[in-house]
């Protein structure tokens, strides 16, 4: 199997090191993996990638991959490199919520013809979007409440602490948690695009984006989250969907959560995912959210997924 990977910072690194290192599983299900390239910005930049790994600025070998996986992030960046690929009907794995969540209009069909892999776009190797597109199904969904963003979780935890703003974030992005830029972070646009994809599992299959109502943590003072912890309480920032009426509110929003809630209790780089359906009844998920090795065990996970024949994350039709 010819795999192109597009990208290759924090996630697209771990990726590769990952398909390297678990060879065997490949190997298993009878499959050979033959990295075709890896495309970046920049080829001189040091790069912690198997040796021989052929990095390039040109995309041509996507033409002769049986699978791509998607690792540069952005909107529009990404599609313009895949367009032509997708065209030809092979599967993408991809992290890039953004890109899902903004660009549905063009990616749903794929979907819904099971070609697009994202179980890392939310929650990272946490599994969510597994269970929501299969199993889940059979309940009939009411609610979910869930922290999304590793980031913001850390900046919040940090200041906890004592920390100020501006030293938590600059935490988060040595660890290789923030988006570029991190605006997308902590103006809780990241929540709403990951709000965004969850809910055409559960809720509607063409749940639009720009539904989402979104608040980041930028106005979170030191002197909120201290007044929460003195109190007993944790500031997070929630992503919140449940039934208005005949549809759907979607919000994110800072919210004082007691110490003990589920969202709190997960951990400081954790995300938290509460799930609560008539028959299932209340469901708690929760682990690593952001990171490139985490990541990278969902994609290469997808990529197992798709080589023994399962579909890829099929939205509600
Ligand atoms: P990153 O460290 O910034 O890496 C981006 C990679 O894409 C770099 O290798 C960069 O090349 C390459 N790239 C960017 N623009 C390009 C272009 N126009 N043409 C060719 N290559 C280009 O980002 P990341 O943290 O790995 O995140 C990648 C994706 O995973 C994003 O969609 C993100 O939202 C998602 N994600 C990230 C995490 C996380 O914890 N980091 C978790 C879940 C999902 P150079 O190396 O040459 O600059
Ligand atoms: N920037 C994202 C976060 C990466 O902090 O959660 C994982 O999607």
């Amino acid at each position: 199997m010819t795999v192109g990977v597009l990208g290759s910072g924090t996630v697209g690194q771990d990726v590769l090191n990952l398909i390297e290192r678990r060879k065997p599983i490949f190997e298993d299900v009878g499959v050979k993996i033959e990295i075709a390239g890896v495309m970046v910005r920049d080829v001189n930049k040091k790069r912690n990638v198997p040796a021989g790994t052929r990095v390039t600025t040109d995309c041509d070998f996507l033409q002769e991959c049986g699978v791509v996986i998607e690792t540069i992030g952005g909107v529009d960046r990404p599609l313009d490199i895949l367009r032509p690929y997708l065209r030809s009907d092979r599967p993408v794995i991809t992290a890039n919520k953004a890109m899902l969540a903004e660009r549905w209009d063009e990616l749903r069909e794929y979907a819904l013809d099971g070609k697009l892999y994202y179980e890392a776009s939310v929650m990272a190797g946490t599994p969510v979007i597994g269970p929501m597109s299969t199993v889940l199904r059979a309940s009939t969904f009411n609610k979910l409440q869930a922290v999304l963003n590793g980031t913001c979780n850390y900046i919040l935890t940090q200041m906890e602490g004592g920390q100020d703003y501006a030293a938590a974030l600059a935490g988060a992005q040595a660890l290789g948690y923030a988006e570029d830029p991190p605006t997308l972070d902590v103006g809780g646009f990241d929540t709403a695009h990951k709000l965004a994809v969850l809910a055409r599992f559960c809720a509607d299959g063409n749940f639009p984006y720009s539904a989402v109502q979104v608040t980041g943590i930028e106005n979170v003072t030191l002197a909120d989250v201290q007044d929460a912890s003195r109190n007993g309480e944790k500031i997070k920032l929630v992503a919140e969907l449940e039934r208005a009426g005949t549809g759907w509110k979607a919000t994110v929003a800072p919210q004082r959560l007691p110490a003990d809630h589920p969202l709190c209790t997960a951990g400081a780089t954790r995300n938290a995912l509460v799930y609560e359906g008539d028959e299932c009844g209340t469901l708690i998920f929760a682990g690593g959210g952001a990171g490139g090795m985490i990541t990278a065990s969902a994609m290469v996970g997808d990529l197992l997924d798709y080589l023994l024949g399962f579909p890829g994350h099929v939205p509600l039709h």
